[in-house]
């Protein structure tokens, strides 16, 4: 096994750390990292949480890009917004998609990694959470509305691209459960889509300002569970970096920015942010 040079990040085998039989290992790297992550949140003035489709595949959602992910399954070219806009077949497609998609989002519940991001929210050690994912989970794990950015929208509504008309999900479900094929607005005719942002789709202005903003001036910056490799929403760590914030990653494989990073841990997020937060509430405990 080769061992690279570790400046505590990159992959360096001895931090390997659940050992998918529930037992832990836990290497003296890895510690040391989980440690020192938690210092940095305890000391933070600033700090902006990064998710992606990985925080959410322990709570049932299939992330996109890992073996039996959504992209595995569908083309991701059948989903572009042009497409949507351009036919019947294509907006039928998708909301065949959509609903396979939604069903288990509608299940999950919040897994560790969300409910430490919600309890660090309530030690007051979070600015905000900047999330690619549309399942609402960090709304259920009791974040609150205005430290939730979604930078590509929400499962959870449906809106009528034309009037912009807002629907409530499990309304339009149930009429494609009765056969409508394409569901299309009661007021002005329009065609309805969830209301997530699709490739090729304008990314909402508010959110995206915001996500720039706050990743611009944050001490640091932890992404959990993203490939990072999605334009723009994957450009935030590079701008939180080049302002000068540590830059902590989280995932399971590597990403195009491990190199750049403070600390990379390659683990799960449930256990890694558990273990995270442990610290943190330790570290903020009143000294007896
Ligand atoms: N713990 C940690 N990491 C995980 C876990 C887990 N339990 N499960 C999966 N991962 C990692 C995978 O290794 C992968 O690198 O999470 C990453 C998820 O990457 P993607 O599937 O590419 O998801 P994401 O980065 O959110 O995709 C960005 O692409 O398809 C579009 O709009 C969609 O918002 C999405 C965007």
């Amino acid at each position: 096994m080769p061992s690279l040079p570790c400046k505590l990040g990159g992959a360096c085998d001895i931090e390997k750390w659940e050992m998918g039989n529930g037992k832990w290992e836990i290497g003296v790297r890895m510690e040391e990292k989980l440690k020192q992550v938690a210092q940095w949140i305890i000391a933070s003035k600033s700090l902006v949480v990064f998710g992606g489709a990985g925080l959410s595949t322990e709570s049932g959602i299939p992330d996109f890009r890992s073996p039996g992910g959504v992209w595995d399954r569908y083309d991701p070219e059948d989903f572009y917004f042009q497409k949507f806009i351009s036919s019947e077949a294509s907006r039928e497609k998708y909301w065949q998609m959509a609903t396979e998609m939604y069903e288990p989002m509608k299940k999950a519940q919040p897994n560790p990694a969300h409910l430490a991001i919600a309890e660090l929210e309530r030690l007051g050690k979070l600015d905000c959470v900047v999330t690619q994912n549309i399942d609402g989970l960090h709304h259920k794990a009791g974040n609150s509305e205005e430290r939730i950015i979604e930078l590509h929208g929400t499962a959870m509504h449906v809106t009528c691209l034309n009037c912009k008309k807002r629907y409530d999900r499990d309304e339009i479900q149930g009429r494609l459960r009765k056969g409508t094929k394409v569901p299309y607005c009661d007021d002005c005719g329009g065609p309805l889509k969830p209301a997530t942002i699709s490739f090729g789709q304008s990314m909402p202005e508010r959110e995206t300002e915001e996500a720039y903003r706050r990743s611009s001036t944050c001490d640091l910056f932890i992404v959990i569970g993203s490939s990072l490799v999605v334009q723009p929403a994957a450009s935030m760590p590079l701008v939180a970096k080049r302002n000068g914030a540590k830059l902590v990653i989280i995932n399971r494989d590597s990403t195009p920015y491990d190199d750049m990073a403070d600390i990379v841990i390659h683990g799960q997020a449930g256990s890694t942010m558990a273990n995270i937060l442990e610290s943190v509430k330790k570290g903020l405990a009143p000294s007896p």
